[in-house]
Parts: C-alpha cells; sequence; structure tokens
C-alpha cells in the first residue's frame, strides 16, 4: 500500500489536505440514496478532508445549483435532514457539477479546467457510479485526459468502481485489463459494500484478535458452514439490470464468497492490505471448481429457482415474472443455493452451504458455524434427546451480533440439558450510530486503504467459479426453472441439497 498523507495509523483521522470526490453519475440513484446521505455524515464527523470538493459529473442538465438542490432532496429523502442543516449547507458550499456525454473527450477537459479551478493540487479520488458498459469509456478518456496520472503522492488518482464488475470471467478480466492500462491497481477500489459492513469487518477482530477461537476454526472441529443472505424484497424497479443478472451474478459471485473467504482464509502475519488480500485469495483459490471441467457435471451441487406469487409481510406480493419490466417468461434465477467444498488442509471434508434469495420469508444475512458433537455422548441416558453440537451465528444483519449455544443443564434434581444461548449484540453493547458501509468504504479509499476493496486476482477468481455453473445453465438449455412461492425459504430442491448430507437449513 502506498504511504498517503491523510493515513494516520491504522484509521480514521481527519484529513488536512485538500482532496475533491469525482461522482460520474451524479443524477443517479446511487449518488441520491447512498453516496450523498453517506458524504453527509462523513462531513458531519469531520472525517472528511476540510475543503473536499464533490464534483458531480453527468449528462442530466443540473448546474451547481441544481446539484446542490439534489442534495438536499437527497438528504430529505435518505439521512432525514430536513430544514436548515449547517452541515449540509457547507457541504453544497463545495459541491460542483460539470455536464456533458460521458463518451464525450471534451468532457474531460472541462473536468479538469473545473479541478484546476475549484481544487488546485488536490487529490483526486474518482467514483463510478455508473452503469457497468459506460465504465470502460470514462477510463479511458480520464487516461487519455491525462487526469490519470499522479505528480506526487499528495496529488493522488484514485478510481472507485462499483459492482457489478464483469459478467463473467472474460469481461472482468478485459475489465481489469484496460482499467491496468490507466491506472495501477493500488489506485483501483473495486467496491463490494459488504466488506463495508462493521459486522463483517469484525469478523476479521473476532477470528484474528482471540485467542480462543482460531484453535477451533477447522476440520477437526467444526462439521459445516451455512452462509445465508435472504431478503424480504423483491426485484423491485431494478429489472432492467437483474434480469441479465439474476442471484448468482448479483449476490454469490461477490458478497458471498467475499464472507466464505473472511470465514476460510488463513491468520495474515498482518492487518495490512495486501496480507488480508492475499490470505483471502488464498481461500478463494482452494475452493473446488464446482462444475467439473473436463465433463461440466456439478450442478447438482447448485440449486437456482424463481419467486412465485406469495405472502410477505402479510401482503400478497406478485411473482418474479409479474413484476415491472420482467419478461413473462423469464427463467432469470431469484434464489441460489449451493455446496462449495475447499482443498485445504483446514477445511478438506467440511462442507460450506451458501444460500441467498429474494422474497423469503425474513430479511437475514447470516454466517453460522456448526460444530461438531463431543466425542463421546456421556449424557445419553438422562438427555431424553441428542445433545445438540454447539452454534456459533455471526449475526451480519439486521439483528448485528454473535451468538455461541452451547448445552447447559436444566435447573432440578434430575440431571436434564438444554441448548442455551450466549450472545452478543451491536446495539445493545456499543449504543450509538453505526457507520453505513458506504462511509467506511468512501473513506478508505481517500484515504488509500484497500484493504476493504477486491483485488484484481480476487475478482477474476471469484468468477472463475461462478461462469461455469452460467455456462452449464446455458448448455442445459432448461425450459423452465423450479419456483418457491414467495415468503417461503427457497425451493424444495435447496433442503433436498443439504438434506442429503443430512444436514438441515437453520431456520431464523
Ligand atoms: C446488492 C444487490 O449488491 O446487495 C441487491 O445488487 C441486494 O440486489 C443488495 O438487494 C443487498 O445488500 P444489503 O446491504 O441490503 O444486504
Amino acid at each position: 500500500m502506498t504511504r498517503n498523507p491523510f493515513h494516520d495509523g491504522l484509521r480514521i483521522e481527519p484529513t488536512p489536505g485538500a482532496a475533491a470526490l469525482v461522482i460520474f453519475g451524479a443524477s443517479g440513484d446511487l449518488t441520491r440514496r447512498k453516496l450523498l446521505p453517506a458524504i453527509y455524515q462523513l462531513t458531519r464527523l469531520h472525517r472528511l478532508p476540510p475543503r473536499l470538493k464533490v464534483i458531480g459529473v453527468a449528462n442530466t442538465p443540473l448546474g451547481d445549483d441544481g446539484f446542490r438542490q439534489l442534495l438536499a432532496d437527497s438528504l430529505k429523502e435518505f439521512a432525514r435532514v430536513e430544514g436548515p442543516d449547517e452541515v449540509a449547507a457547507s457541504l453544497a458550499h463545495n459541491m460542483h457539477y460539470v455536464q456533458g456525454n460521458l463518451a464525450e473527450a471534451d468532457l474531460y477537459e472541462r473536468l479538469k479546467s473545473k479541478l484546476a479551478e475549484v481544487a488546485p493540487g488536490a487529490g483526486v479520488l474518482y467514483y463510478l457510479a455508473i452503469p457497468p458498459s459506460l465504465g470502460p469509456a470514462v477510463a479511458t478518456h480520464l487516461g487519455a485526459a491525462g487526469l490519470t496520472r499522479e505528480p506526487d503522492p499528495v496529488q493522488f488518482r484514485r478510481l472507485i468502481a462499483e459492482k457489478p464488475f464483469g459478467t463473467d470471467l472474460p469481461s472482468a478480466r478485459s475489465l481489469n485489463h484496460l482499467l491496468h492500462e490507466h491506472f495501477h491497481e493500488d489506485q483501483i477500489f473495486r467496491i463490494d459494500h459488504y466488506l463495508g459492513k462493521e459486522t463483517v469487518q469484525n469478523l476479521m477482530v473476532f477470528r484474528f484478535a482471540n485467542g480462543m477461537f482460531e484453535p477451533v476454526w477447522n476440520r477437526r472441529y467444526i462439521d459445516h458452514v451455512q452462509i445465508t443472505a435472504a431478503e424480504t424484497v423483491g426485484v423491485e424497479q431494478r429489472a432492467g439490470y437483474y434480469e441479465s443478472a439474476g442471484a448468482l451474478r448479483d449476490m454469490v459471485q461477490n458478497h458471498l464468497l467475499q464472507l466464505l473467504a473472511l470465514i476460510a482464509m488463513e491468520p495474515p502475519v498482518a492487518f495490512t492490505a495486501e496480507s488480508v488480500r492475499d490470505r483471502k485469495m488464498d481461500a478463494l483459490l482452494s475452493v473446488q471448481p464446482i462444475i467439473n471441467p473436463a465433463t461440466g457435471a456439478g450442478l447438482d451441487g447448485v440449486v437456482r429457482a424463481q419467486y412465485a406469487e406469495g405472502w410477505v409481510g402479510g401482503h400478497v406480493v406478485p411473482g418474479y415474472r409479474a413484476e415491472p419490466n420482467v419478461n413473462k417468461a423469464s427463467t432469470t434465477e431469484t434464489f441460489v443455493a449451493l455446496k462449495v467444498q475447499l482443498d485445504s488442509w483446514r477445511w478438506a471434508g467440511v462442507p460450506f452451504y451458501l444460500r441467498t434469495g429474494k422474497r423469503l420469508p425474513k430479511r437475514v444475512t447470516e454466517i453460522a458455524i456448526q460444530f461438531k458433537r463431543p466425542p463421546l455422548q456421556i449424557f445419553k441416558q438422562v438427555s431424553p434427546t441428542h445433545v445438540a453440537s454447539n452454534l456459533l451465528i455471526i449475526n451480519v444483519q439486521p439483528d448485528e451480533g454473535i451468538s455461541l449455544r452451547f448445552e447447559a443443564k436444566l435447573p432440578g434434581t434430575r440431571m436434564q440439558l438444554a441448548p442455551v444461548m450466549m450472545n452478543f449484540r451491536y446495539g445493545s453493547t456499543f449504543g450509538g450510530e453505526v457507520p453505513e458501509a458506504y462511509e467506511t468504504l468512501l473513506l478508505d479509499a481517500l484515504i488509500g486503504d484497500p484493504t476493504l476493496f477486491a483485488r484484481h486476482d480476487f475478482v477474476e477468481a471469484a468468477w472463475a467459479l461462478i461462469s461455469p455453473i452460467h455456462e452449464a445453465w446455458a448448455a442445459q438449455k432448461a425450459a423452465d426453472i423450479p419456483s418457491y412461492e414467495a415468503g417461503e425459504w427457497g425451493p424444495d430442491e435447496a433442503h433436498a441439497l443439504i438434506n442429503a448430507d443430512s444436514f438441515r437449513w437453520r431456520t431464523q
């Protein structure tokens, strides 16, 4: 990692120098929903360089005033800021807008002049909040306009790329290749917003700042692992993107594989970006190919399905095919469950089950580590049922925390056993505000700390696992895919997948 004048110690001190954040796609949804509220919160907490300039770039004719109005609207809707607000006013004062077509060179000359005018000598962070198809043109034009060169470490030039990063292995490779023509790897910050979540960062603290878990964190003690990312929402207004993405690309290739890597990785030698990302990379590379490259077999370890009409939260909700802008015969999957195995000394023989879906009964993202039963059942005469094995649940959201299930003696004169839970909850333990993932990630990119961003090789290795599944699905030429009723935990096939190994999905 390049040392940076703004980076004081491990994390987050107010940055003293001048910096500019250039948002491509400034009039879009991501800017309104996530970026402007995150910039506002960071400004409020004095985490940003005091003279940070925010330059919005988009084709919509807004002007400086229109962009500032967009800030006010965004804060009202997404940050509950109503009426006069000093922080918002000071932020608005530092906001500028450059209008133009992202595909035309002239725009980048005007951007260059604007940067020279409002942020001379500043470091610049470019944020690609645009459809992925436009990313290559922007990167190329930035390069051609000389806007990617770093004259000195203070005047850094960095780029945040939003997901999806490619749609398959070849496209991700060529995108990496193109970006590397204009930016060094340490200038590129590929966002996976899961990595910015507090509980996901805490996974590393839990594993590597405590001595007692690491000795049991392996095949000798762990039976299997379940990673679940369940949502109650449907596709919402995102069919344009989701129809060609599906749950496997949308959630598994990035978020779920990142969680898997954090659970499975070896301890890094230091908490540095390269060490952490090297160990995550090793973990990902140890995952056995899901689809056998020689035979194409392996789809029996992957279940896909699509939600049909059903009940969620007490309301009838439409099936996926009846959602706005969805093809009436769509075979896009909104649910995926899969089993993966890792070829490593630590994990050989321990299955990892991953599942994600929309319109499931509950919003919950969690990792459940199921430990093996004690080797000897000395209580079998007194315990009416089997002794339950220990279970560690890392709750990523919404009820952020960690729980451990263990056996206890039921009070009474007879020896009887019952499972009990020991719980740690972020909210009740620490109180206060938990930063949004985007706040953490924006700040890290400004500081120049890539620890929580996806490296080029990780993204490609993730696609190398996932793309063969898409290819195998395409080769199947299935006329239809299984469905599940909205409000159910996926299709029967998902239960069959895990039941075949004599396990059951955890019901939250
Ligand atoms: C996004 C996906 O990356 O993650 C969405 O594109 C999904 O489809 C979202 O809803 C889930 O994020 P979170 O933070 O709500 O778990």
